[in-house]
C-alpha cells in the first residue's frame, strides 16, 4: 500500500517453548542488526504461545528490540470460570498490542464461526488489542465458489457493527495455501485482499479502508515475498513456517520490492 507501513507478522503456532523463543527473538535481533536493518519502513510482530509471551516480552523491554509482541488468540470473555482460556486484558497487561482471530486452525480444530471471531475481535478492541483477523478459503470453497466469496464473507460477519474507529489488520489465508509449499500467486492474492478491502470500506469507512493493513499467508518464504509486496493492497505478510528460522524469518523482513 502507498502510505501504509508494511506489517511482517511472524505466527509461530504450537512451536518453541519459552527458551527457544527466547533465543529465537536475540538471534533474529542480531540478524537484522548484522545487515544494518533500519525499522523506519517495516514493522515486525511475532505471535508465540502463550506460554513464551511473558519470556520474550522481558526481552523486547530489556534490549529495546524493536519487534512487536501478539498473541494468538484470547477468550471472549474478560474473566471468570472459563478454565484454560485467556483474557485480552491480560494479554493487553503482558504488553502484547495485538491478537490474531480466526485463524484457519482455530476454525477447523476449535470448530470457531464467524460469529465467535466477531466477538473474539471486539473482545481484542475492547482491551486496545489490534486484532489480526484470519479469513480465507478451503480448497473445496476454492473449487465452488472461487477465491473471494467465501474470505469476502466471512469478513463482512466479523465486520457487521464494529466501531469504525477501531484499529483492525485483516489477513487473507487461503487454507489450502498453508503449510502446503503452494502460495497464492501474487495476482491471486491481489484480487482477494482489494475486495477485502471494499468490505473494510463499507463496513468500517473510507479511513479505515486506506488505513488497515490487508496481509497475505500461507508458504510466504524469502523467494516470494517481494512478489507480494509489490500488490497494491497486499500491505504484509502473516507467516508461519517462515517464521521458525532466523535467516529465513530475517530474509523476509528485509524484502525488497
Ligand atoms: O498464520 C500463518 C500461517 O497460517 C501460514 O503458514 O507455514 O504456510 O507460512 P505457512
Amino acid at each position: 500500500g502507498m502510505t501504509r507501513t508494511p506489517l511482517i507478522a511472524g505466527n509461530w503456532k504450537m512451536n518453541l517453548d519459552h527458551l527457544q523463543a527466547v533465543a529465537l527473538v536475540q538471534k533474529l535481533h542480531w540478524s537484522l542488526k548484522d545487515a544494518s536493518h533500519e525499522f523506519d519502513d517495516v514493522d515486525v510482530t511475532v505471535f508465540p504461545p502463550f506460554t513464551d509471551l511473558r519470556s520474550v516480552q522481558t526481552l523486547v523491554d530489556a534490549d529495546k528490540i524493536p519487534f512487536g509482541l501478539g498473541a494468538q488468540d484470547l477468550s471472549i470473555h474478560d474473566s471468570g470460570a472459563y478454565t484454560g482460556e485467556v483474557s485480552g486484558e491480560f494479554l493487553a497487561k503482558l504488553g502484547c498490542g495485538s491478537v490474531i482471530v480466526g485463524h484457519s486452525e482455530r476454525r477447523e480444530y476449535h470448530a470457531e464461526t464467524d460469529e465467535v471471531v466477531a466477538a473474539k475481535t471486539r473482545a481484542a478492541v475492547k482491551h486496545g488489542l489490534v486484532p489480526v483477523i484470519c479469513v480465507g478459503e478451503t480448497s473445496e470453497d476454492l473449487e465452488k465458489h472461487g477465491a473471494s466469496a467465501v474470505p469476502v464473507a466471512q469478513l463482512e460477519t466479523i465486520l457487521d457493527g464494529l466501531a469504525s474507529d477501531s484499529e483492525i489488520v485483516v489477513a487473507y489465508e487461503p487454507v489450502w495455501a498453508i503449510g502446503s509449499g503452494q502460495a497464492a500467486t501474487p495476482e491471486q492474492a491481489q484480487e482477494v485482499c482489494q475486495k477485502l478491502r471494499d468490505v473494510i470500506r463499507v463496513s468500517l469507512g473510507d479511513e479505515a479502508a486506506d488505513a488497515t493493513r490487508v496481509l497475505y499467508g500461507g508458504s510466504v518464504k524469502s523467494g516470494n515475498i517481494a512478489s507480494f509486496m509489490r500488490e497494491p493492497d497486499i500491505d504484509g505478510a502473516l507467516v508461519g513456517g517462515g517464521s521458525l528460522k532466523v535467516d529465513e524469518f530475517s530474509a523476509i523482513v528485509r524484502f525488497q520490492k
